[in-house]
């Protein structure tokens, strides 16, 4: 038995149904069972994390919990033979942060299974500046790369674009040489997109078509769609022939009203993505992919670092849909 502390954020439910947030301490005893306990340095924000700790039972079904889908550290101890203490390691995804105590804790305890090795090239931090929303965007290339997408088909589509997954969309696909057209609500946020290396920044009213066509002009060669909704329907009837369009989220809507005629006439390809349960072989491809060739130079312009203390302002941010680039929390600042 190890007493241990640690600090943490903290989500606990009212008895009128209210979520109240506060930076606590916990003990290691209180995480959940698992092979490999992990020291965490960084984690990050996402928007599932503002789902958790706002009370969102589709993510985090019981509370009190810590929320943090992403977590990179040391391994301190272990009974897996594949990782041993000192190694330096990423987890995300799975149950991390929805029902298993996140990476908004000093310490994580996780199934191996979970537990991916730093890849050589990326420190913990960067791998955080990445985090889940790097992750689901790099993947969401990797599959418009399988179906034949190239720098050479013509231009990719991105909105959300200034967020966490439309913003390391925008800048892998630039440094990858494709063109890119930027959709976003921020058109003050111009700059940070053309310096991410868009060629073109769309508002959100252009990006949602409101004729009722049933096919707009075939524009888009692939869509990294981040929004859902009329946006993503918009994106789809606006696919040229044979193009493919991914998606992965939903925070304009999780309804997408739209017709047959771009799949069956232009053969375009409307692909899901999901980090949470992808693959470990995808997944370890995904972070080799993200630690070389689409390694960015730049990370530090995309990325604000904070505190545990900052977290509860940064929270209300990324659920209004403010947040601009990647959140990366540092636990012993
Ligand atoms: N499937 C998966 O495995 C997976 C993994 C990670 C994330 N996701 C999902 O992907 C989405 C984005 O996540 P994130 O972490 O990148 O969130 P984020 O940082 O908050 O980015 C979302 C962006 O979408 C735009 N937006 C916000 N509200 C909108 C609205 N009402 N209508 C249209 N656009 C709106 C904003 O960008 P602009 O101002 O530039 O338009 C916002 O910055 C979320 O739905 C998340 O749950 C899914």
């Amino acid at each position: 038995m190890s007493l241990k502390k640690f600090k943490a954020m903290v989500v606990k439910e009212t008895d009128d149904k209210k979520y109240i947030r506060e930076i606590t301490e916990k003990l290691i005893d209180e995480l959940p069972e698992g092979e490999v306990l992990v020291k965490v340095k960084y984690s990050s924000l996402n928007y599932k994390d503002g789902l958790s700790a706002m009370g969102n039972k589709a993510v985090t079904k019981s509370y009190p919990h810590t929320p943090g889908v992403d977590a990179s550290g040391i391994v301190e101890e272990s009974e897996s033979n594949d990782f041993q203490s000192g190694d330096e390691v990423i987890v995300h995804a799975y149950d991390l942060g929805m029902n298993t105590s996140g990476g908004f804790g000093q310490y994580i305890r996780v199934p191996a299974a979970w537990v991916v090795k730093l890849p050589g090239g990326l420190s913990s931090k960067e791998s955080m500046v990445y985090g889940t929303a790097g992750f689901t965007a790099a993947l969401s290339i990797l599959k418009l790369e399988e179906r034949g997408v190239t720098p050479e088909s013509g231009e990719i589509l991105v909105t959300g674009a200034t967020g966490g997954v439309g913003s390391i969309a925008v800048a892998i696909l630039a440094k990858a040489g494709y063109q890119v057209v930027a959709a976003t609500g921020k058109l003050n946020e111009k700059q940070f997109l053309i310096d991410l290396g868009v060629k073109e920044v769309i508002g959100r009213d252009e990006a949602r078509d409101t004729t009722g066509r049933l096919l707009l002009k075939g524009r888009w060669s692939g869509v990294v769609d981040t929004v859902g909704g009329d946006i993503l329907a918009t994106a789809i009837k606006s696919t040229k022939y044979g193009g493919t369009v991914t998606c992965c989220g939903n925070v304009a809507s999780h309804e997408l009203n739209t017709n047959v005629y771009p799949f069956v006439l232009r053969g375009v390809s409307l692909v899901g993505i999901d980090s949470a349960n992808c693959p470990m072989n995808v997944r370890l491809q995904v972070w080799e992919k993200m630690s070389k060739e689409w390694k960015l130079e730049h990370l530090d312009y995309l990325t604000s670092e904070i505190a545990l203390e900052e977290l509860d302002h940064n929270i209300e941010l990324i659920l209004q849909g403010k947040q601009k680039g990647r959140v990366v929390v540092d636990l012993w600042r």
